[in-house]
């Protein structure tokens, strides 16, 4: 059921046009296996890693993730590519952080909205993610994140979505394992 889901392009509850439809949490489950502990993230300073979730995000904390990813891409600094992003990054206590792309006349300086989301959460002490929402203008194509992000988003573990939108308001939701399988995470650097 989940996996079928997860492959589903919804029209959301803020798209009026003729023949949407809201998706409902059912159809859209955040996580296929609840309250599994990803791993135990002990060293350092900051709190374990468990993104499992206690629920599924229900329905209205999807349409506020993806309301707010959209405001967050009128924040984008992004003079050289013309290419705003914003993102809304759920943590597993139900905050919300924004985030878009802030680019630098330096060009590789420039980071994506959705590292900028996880660099505000991880600063202000939250490490538990639930599900990050994306928007961009591309009319024609779901904005899929980069593979830099996709690294970034996965040391947070791997059992946790990524909304992925048109400015139509539909979109496709992937979890991070499906986004990046046989990925390299800390329970690796403990393997030796
Ligand atoms: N960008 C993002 O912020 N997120 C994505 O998912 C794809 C690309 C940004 C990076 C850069 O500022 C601009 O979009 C063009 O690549």
């Amino acid at each position: 059921m989940a996996e079928r889901a997860r492959d589903q392009v919804c029209r959301t509850a803020l798209d009026t046009s003729p023949g949407a439809r809201a998706c409902t949490s059912a159809e859209i489950p955040v996580s296929g296996t609840m309250a599994q502990v990803q791993y135990d993230c002990s060293r350092g300073n900051h709190p374990n890693v468990t993104n499992s979730t206690a629920s599924p995000v229900g329905h209205e904390q999807i349409q506020l993730l993806l309301r707010v990813c959209k405001e967050a891409k009128k924040s984008a600094y992004c003079p050289y590519s013309r290419f705003p992003v914003g993102a809304a990054l759920l943590t597993g206590d139900g905050k919300i952080f924004s985030g878009c792309n802030v680019e630098n006349a330096c060009y590789p300086l420039g980071v994506c909205a959705e590292r900028t989301a996880i660099q505000k959460a991880v600063s202000e002490g939250y490490v538990n993610f639930r599900a990050m929402a994306i928007a961009s203008n591309t009319e024609e194509d779901f904005i899929v994140p980069c593979g830099a992000c996709r690294q970034v988003m996965r040391e947070f573990g791997r059992d946790w979505d990524i909304y992925m939108t048109k400015p139509d308001g539909t979109y496709i939701v992937k979890t991070l394992q499906e986004l990046l399988p046989l990925s390299f995470g800390p329970e690796d650097l403990k393997k030796f």
